[in-house]
């Protein structure tokens, strides 16, 4: 639409403004808020962007090829892809706190990208995706006294410590402006109607110690899961849909053999901003369905059940 079109040009003169002919770091997380602002400044300065996306071994199934490939060899944006999984995983070994994982991973996403962004010779700029809620938030944030639910994953404190100036495009921007920047800018639909992802990933989706092996399988149950929803069309209904594996074994029968394999919960929420949320009435057939194929198709999974919970007083993710 003209006003997304105008929107563009005007972010896109302003980033040429701004920048000059320094060189812009754009940390990629897969989500659709860095991914339309990389477009965009990639639009406004060409190579003069690089991308740097770590990847934490926290991420569904496929999802890092997926970002790597658009960006790298559909959109030929220069793209560091720090692959420092066993470095997050080991680290995160014996770990069960859901503050200290959280902790544990935002404090080496910011060593790994600045190790990166340190190479980057040049670099004046770091551009975030963040958006007019954000803004607000972390105003209001500093308002007043509060108390804090979960820490969130984020990049604060970075820009300062780098000595970087930010570029923030999308900063004027709520969520569906910035879906329609995304279109505007040629982004793949599917790309844009991406369920939400937290940046700790799958690591507060698995309660308890976080093991390779239990990654695997809940990375199995999540893309049968969301296949599931996909298949009945239920997919843009749906604010937030995930698995989640729980750290227990329970018994179960298959063919004539015993089997002792973990549970897992499915929660799926409709949401407006995340804040609030309802949990998603699906139907007993759609949720027997599902726990058919999970077990028949998941090896390690012996067990479904579905997290009821709305928000408050549950939150969306488990941890
Ligand atoms: P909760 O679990 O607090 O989640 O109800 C609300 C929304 O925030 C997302 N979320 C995060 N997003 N970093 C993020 O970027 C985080 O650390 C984080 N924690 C939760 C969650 O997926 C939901 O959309």
């Amino acid at each position: 639409d003209w006003t997304m079109a105008a929107y563009r040009d005007e972010a896109i003169r302003l980033i040429r403004e701004q920048v000059g002919d320094a060189k812009v770091i754009c940390g990629l997380s897969g989500g659709v808020d860095s991914s339309v602002a990389a477009v965009l400044i990639h639009e406004a300065i060409g190579d003069q962007l690089t991308c740097v996306f770590v990847d934490h071994g926290l991420l569904r199934e496929g999802e890092a090829d997926q970002v790597v490939s658009m960006f790298r060899d559909h959109y030929n944006i220069p793209l560091i892809h720090a692959d420092e999984q066993d470095l997050f995983l080991t680290e995160l070994e014996g770990v069960t706190d859901p503050e200290t994982k959280r902790k544990t991973i935002g404090r080496l996403f910011i060593d790994v990208f600045q190790s990166h962004a340190n190479r980057i010779e040049g670099a004046r700029f770091l551009a975030q995706g963040t958006l007019y809620p954000d803004v607000i938030e972390s105003v209001s944030a500093s308002g007043g006294p509060s108390v804090t639910i979960k820490s969130h994953h984020n990049v604060g404190g970075l820009p300062e410590k780098m000595g970087l100036e930010l570029v923030e495009p999308l900063r004027e921007l709520f969520k569906d402006e910035v879906r329609a920047l995304g279109r505007e800018l040629g982004l793949p639909e599917p790309f844009i109607g991406r369920h939400p992802f937290p940046g700790p990933g799958l690591a507060i989706r698995c309660p308890g110690e976080i093991t390779r092996e239990k990654l695997a399988i809940l990375r199995r149950a999540d893309a049968v899961y969301l296949d599931q929803i996909r298949r009945h069309g239920l997919y843009d209904e749906i604010w937030q849909a995930f698995a989640v594996i729980l750290p227990v074994r329970t018994v179960g029968v298959m063919g004539d053999g015993r089997t002792y394999d973990y549970a897992c919960a499915l929660r799926a929420v409709t949401s407006v901003d995340g804040m609030t949320a309802d949990f998603y009435p699906f139907s007993a057939e759609f949720l027997g369905e599902t726990a058919t194929r999970i077990i028949s198709e998941v090896q390690g999974i012996n067990r479904v059940t579905y997290d009821v919970t709305s928000k408050p007083p549950g939150t969306i993710e488990w941890e």
